[in-house]
């Protein structure tokens, strides 16, 4: 399905959640999904809860996946997940490359790209996430560090990149509730934008992460290269992931 820019809110649980509390929280977005209009809501909930999330979500407006995916098929890979095992459970998203995996479990940007080409193989939709530290952008550097993490993404090809998501994520803004200005995110996702029409791929979704909450979604929406969010913290909270979610509707 091409969703040609179909504004998307997708939530990234990260490693949060319990049976109880995950119960509680599904069931708060089934109940207001209605205010993402024609936006698309998604959560990517962690391994365990993959189960539950369809089971809650499933026949409801909002879509679920997972945090990360393994490059293999199947084999001795202790504690990786398959594509074909996330398809099991009727996954629409993966996300690949969050900046806490590259700098904790040391992901490159050829394995990220990897991961996203396995995802789409079983046809799940990877969401390829980028994104510069603060070192990076003082230094100047930040256009060039995410032009190095998408060169393995953008080679995949255009039909692939047609396929897939790219979420832009400052490093310095993820969890620390200081958000990219509307402006600083506008001209990364321009950058980007280019970089995708260049191979072919101007339609593919760039969505901003970073402290997004309710009370910024609205200027960030606003610009021209930005077509949803990527939710942490503001994600674990039904009523403010909707405020986010009709913000983009
Ligand atoms: P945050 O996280 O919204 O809590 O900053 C975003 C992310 O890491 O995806």
């Amino acid at each position: 399905m091409n969703h040609a820019r179909t504004r998307l809110v997708m939530g990234n649980w990260k490693m949060h959640g319990s049976l109880a509390d995950n119960a509680a929280l599904l069931g708060g977005l089934v109940a207001g999904a209605q205010r993402a209009g024609s936006a698309q809501l998604a959560v990517c909930v962690p391994f365990p809860y993959l189960a539950q999330a369809r089971q809650a979500l499933s026949g409801s407006t909002v879509s679920w996946g997972a945090q990360d995916i393994s490059v293999h098929d199947r084999g001795a890979y202790t504690g990786e997940v398959s594509a074909a095992m996330l398809a099991d459970f009727e996954v629409s998203w993966v996300l690949c490359g969050h900046s806490e995996r590259r700098a904790m479990h040391g992901e490159s940007s050829a394995l990220v790209a990897a991961k996203a080409a396995a995802a789409l193989g079983a046809g799940l939709t990877p969401v390829v996430c980028v994104g510069e530290t603060l070192s990076d952008r003082d230094a100047g550097d930040a256009e060039c560090v995410i032009g190095d993490q998408l060169e393995p993404v953008l080679a995949l090809g255009a039909e692939s990149l047609s396929r897939l998501v790219i979420a832009y994520e400052p490093v310095w803004a993820i969890g620390t509730g200081r958000t990219a200005t509307p402006e600083q995110a506008q001209a990364v996702h321009a950058f980007i934008r280019a970089a995708l029409t260049r191979h072919g791929a101007a339609q593919t979704r760039i969505l901003y992460g970073g402290s997004v909450k309710a009370a910024n979604a609205s200027d960030l929406f606003a610009q021209p290269d930005i077509d949803g969010a990527l939710v942490g913290g503001a994600s674990l909270v039904a009523e403010e992931f909707l405020n986010i979610a009709a913000a983009a509707a």
